[in-house]
């Protein structure tokens, strides 16, 4: 996308954000860069909020929004250092970045607390992430007390704090075309992942050797990194929802759940498939699977505007329950296992999230107690599962099957786009895949 047009986007979004504040100021920092040892640091990754609305990747930086009759959009950002940039790459400095990045000013980041004691001075409101970091949360309430201390020159502090990730969150939840562009990208290079994936699986691999497929796959299209540490899960692995050890030797007849989705410019992918190492499924293991992969069709036929967020998972939850008795996993009729929630033994976790920035991405599911209703451009996964433990009231061919099937999708006016599909799913799709020469 040209720059011009991107940054025209984040100007919009400063605009209306600025507009639903109404009057105030809105104190916006990034991420701060997390040491991991000695001197390396884990991979930076900006704050979602900000880069949002700035497009701005360094680090140490903070946005200042001032509402109102003179409406204003402040960069804060770390100065031009010829030295530092020898050792660490290009900074923009903020003459350079106000410019590119169509801020009204830019100031050095050193001058962040004497500059937001003048521009806090009279504002009657203040947004801030509160209680995102315990550190930006006491340094603007200590900044406030400094605009406090200058009551007897007539000066007033701000007197309301409010979250201002309450107002963001709901404009993130809704994706704008260049979101969904990157999204779209996302879900194109990991849909190629999981291709390889299956392609590269079989016994006598390692978990990690599939990983490696993946990472490359995510970084060789562009992705800027893995959206979460991938799950590469065989055999009982696939049981432990968040395994991601991903060092056990893949064996013959063993299922392998894998959980991996890439982040193009800041937007995620979020895909789980799961299939045979050998590339052929076994009977119990294919009854088990088409009931998760009729539980995600169900799901995904209920993902479309104007039904509420529960009920994709209320249809996937009927599939599965009815399966879970009809393989022997619970007893009693489908209202009795619903009602008991005997279930849960076998499915724990809920059908989806949305999905943006944030792998689980920001955004309210419930509105004075209901359950918000589906609009287009909300992003969401479908992601039904099923993990049966070893135990001694469990039928043995069904022990340690983990299966889950995950895929992105966006409601648009007409129902629902799912951006992953192209990643084989029907057991029949899987084996012809895997057919290794
Ligand atoms: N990969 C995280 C999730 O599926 O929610
Ligand atoms: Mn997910
Ligand atoms: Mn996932």
């Amino acid at each position: 996308m040209p720059a011009m047009l991107n940054h025209a986007i984040y100007a919009r979004r400063r605009s209306r954000l600025i507009n639903q504040m109404r009057r105030g100021i809105a104190v916006i920092p990034t991420a701060p860069e997390v040491t991991r040892n000695g001197d390396a640091h884990y991979p930076y990754r900006y704050d979602s909020h900000f880069h949002y609305l700035t497009g701005f990747e360094e680090p140490e930086a903070v946005l200042v929004l001032v509402a109102g009759n003179a409406p204003q959009s402040i960069l804060f950002c770390r100065e031009k250092n010829m030295e530092r940039e020898v050792w660490d790459g290009f900074r923009h400095g903020p003459e350079a970045a106000r410019i590119e990045f169509g801020f009204d000013a830019a100031f050095p980041i050193a001058q962040l607390n004497d500059k937001l004691v003048e521009l806090m001075g009279n504002q009657p409101a203040l947004f801030h992430p509160l209680g995102a970091h315990a550190v930006w949360d006491d340094r603007i309430l200590e900044l406030r007390s400094r605009v406090q201390a200058q009551a007897r020159s007539g000066i007033t502090a701000p007197n309301e704090i409010h979250d201002v990730r309450m107002l963001l969150d709901e404009m993130r939840l809704i994706k704008d075309d260049g979101e969904l562009a990157a999204m779209r990208r996302a879900a194109a290079i990991s849909t190629a992942a999981h291709l390889r994936a299956m392609r590269a699986a079989r016994p006598g691999r390692m978990e990690y050797e599939i990983e490696a497929e993946l990472l490359h796959e995510f970084r060789r299209n562009g992705a800027q990194a893995p959206a979460y540490t991938p799950i590469v899960a065989g055999g009982a692995n696939a049981c432990v929802l968040h395994y991601v050890g991903n060092n056990t030797l893949l064996k013959d007849g063993d299922l392998l759940l894998i959980d991996a989705g890439c982040e193009v410019d800041g937007y995620a992918a979020d895909i789980t498939r799961t299939f045979p190492v050998n590339g052929k499924f076994s009977a119990a293991q294919k009854d088990v699977y088409e009931m998760v992969l009729a539980a995600q069709a169900a799901a995904i036929a209920a993902a479309r505007p104007g039904v509420r967020w529960n009920e994709p998972h209320d249809a996937a939850l009927c599939v599965l329950a009815q399966g879970f008795i009809d393989l022997g996993l619970c007893q009693g009729s489908l209202d009795a296992v619903l009602e008991s929630e005997s279930y849960k033994r076998f499915y724990m976790h809920r059908t989806g999230h949305w999905l943006g920035m944030d792998v689980h991405d920001v955004g309210a599911y419930k509105l004075e107690d209901n359950w918000r209703v589906l609009q287009p451009g909300m992003a969401l996964t479908v992601e039904p599962g099923c993990y049966i433990r070893a135990a001694d009231d469990v039928p043995q061919a069904l022990w340690n099957i983990g299966i889950r099937i995950e895929d992105d999708v966006v409601i648009t006016s007409q129902g629902g786009e799912v951006l992953t599909g192209a990643a084989p799913k029907t057991v029949a799709a899987i084996e012809a895949l895997m057919v290794h020469t």
